[in-house]
């Protein structure tokens, strides 16, 4: 079956090999100017070229005439932890009294306040909590996303949560997903980290490598968390596994997980708001990306990371949702708002950070190319509602996307 996109306007499709370092100077690079067209055969992109030649060479396609709007790929949320269950709403008057992060969590809330209504969940509510948040991502033009479990913190419920994302990543035109093992979240509420660290080693990790069920795996490092050795440990443990590495560094204070981050060379390290120089050097010559979530900061009323450093030094980065119950946006186009609107980063770097260099961390299941618009890729593109691609990030609170192709299916919001 054949789909051609005719009459596209602005087509942002960010081409090209690898992530996208530094400011991006040269739009045009990256930008084709209105009056192209997108042949799409069986999920994947087979031609981009003048709308009327391909109209006249492929007489056969179904025809869908974008009439002027623009195009920008599909994007990638590189970070968020899709399963879980209960509302921690109540936090927002801690919040506001001043407690911080470790107080509202040593005062019931915080991770521990959602293990239990998750572990008392069935797996068709926990289905159902992911099919809408998945519809969510999806109104909002994700394409690929990460799901990680972590709020089950027992060898049972950790796999059961990875199952479910499992079913959920079969469902058809929903977002796929890209499944990461986060076992070491937080300690349980009946026990400690450094017993809880044990209980991961001997039992939880060899489960879950032994049921191939997360591609990844991943660690909350932070002081008052896991410690940078205990995080050591756990992901060398894991990478034996077979696992991929990822990593929560630096939310709060500088920690150290960036050194560690960087002897491990894991795929992407996370949070990094606190992060020195040197050891952001150090995950940058390892190959280390480091992965921004704008949305904690916003919800915890904090200052937004240095995404400008970032550009300044050519280091790679990216960013994502973190939706968790501590900060529940869906919405990369939101959070693009905040990159572009209170950070004064470009559109089109902000874009890059969120398809093209997220698409890098999180691949597709498919093996093909993603978080661009290039031939050979994945169909997986957004028609923005306007005529300027510079639209996807500048209506905040509002999907700014009129429809979603899907690995080649259109699907109108
Ligand atoms: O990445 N900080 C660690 N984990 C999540 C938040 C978890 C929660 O508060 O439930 C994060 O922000
Ligand atoms: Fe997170």
């Amino acid at each position: 079956m054949q789909r051609l996109l005719t009459n596209a306007g602005p087509i942002a499709h960010l081409t090209g090999e690898g992530p996208i370092t530094g400011e991006i100077d040269d739009i045009s690079k990256h930008v084709l100017s209105a009056g192209s067209g997108i042949l799409v055969e069986n999920g994947i992109i087979q031609k981009i070229a003048k709308s009327d030649e391909l109209v006249s060479e492929y007489t056969n396609a179904e025809i869908i005439d974008l009439a002027g709007k623009a195009v920008i790929p599909g994007l990638v949320d590189s970070h968020a932890h899709l399963l879980w269950a209960g509302d921690r709403s109540r936090e927002v008057s801690w919040k506001q009294q001043g407690l911080t992060y470790r107080e509202i969590a040593s005062k019931g809330g915080g991770i521990n306040a959602t293990v239990k209504p998750t572990r008392d969940s069935n797996d068709e509510e926990l289905m159902q909590f992911g099919i809408e948040r998945m519809l969510e991502a999806l109104r909002n033009g994700t394409t690929h996303m990460e799901a990680k479990s972590g709020y089950g913190l027992d060898t049972k419920t950790e796999l059961r949560l990875l199952s479910i994302g499992k079913q959920l990543s079969e469902i058809q035109h929903l977002p796929t997903l890209d499944l990461t093992w986060l076992g070491a979240h937080a300690a349980p509420p009946d026990s400690n980290i450094s017993d809880y660290c044990e209980e991961i080693l001997s039992e939880q990790l060899p489960a879950i490598i032994e049921q191939g069920i997360a591609r990844s795996a991943d660690v909350f490092c932070e002081p008052g968390w896991f410690s940078v050795e205990q995080s050591e440990d756990i992901l060398r443990a894991s990478r034996s596994g077979g696992l991929d590495l990822r990593i929560h560094i630096d939310e709060f204070v500088d920690g150290g997980g960036g050194d560690l981050a960087a002897e491990l060379s894991v795929v992407t390290a996370d949070h990094a708001h606190y992060t020195n120089d040197n050891s952001r050097e150090l995950m940058s010559k390892a190959g280390v990306n480091t992965g921004f979530l704008p949305g904690t900061p916003y919800a915890m009323g904090a200052e937004y990371p240095p995404f400008q450093d970032c550009l300044d030094n050519n280091w790679a980065w990216s960013f994502a949702s973190d939706f968790n119950p501590n900060c529940r946006t869906l919405s990369l186009p939101f959070l693009g708002s905040i990159l572009v609107q209170r950070n004064d980063i470009s559109p089109i770097t902000s874009l890059a950070a969120c398809t093209r260099n997220s698409a890098e961390t999180t691949p597709h299941p498919s093996g093909l190319k993603h978080g661009q618009i290039s031939e050979g890729a994945i169909a997986n593109l957004n028609i923005v509602n306007s005529p300027f691609w510079e639209a996807w990030c500048l209506q905040p609170g509002h999907s700014p996307f009129e429809s979603t192709m899907l690995a080649g299916e259109m699907i109108y919001h």
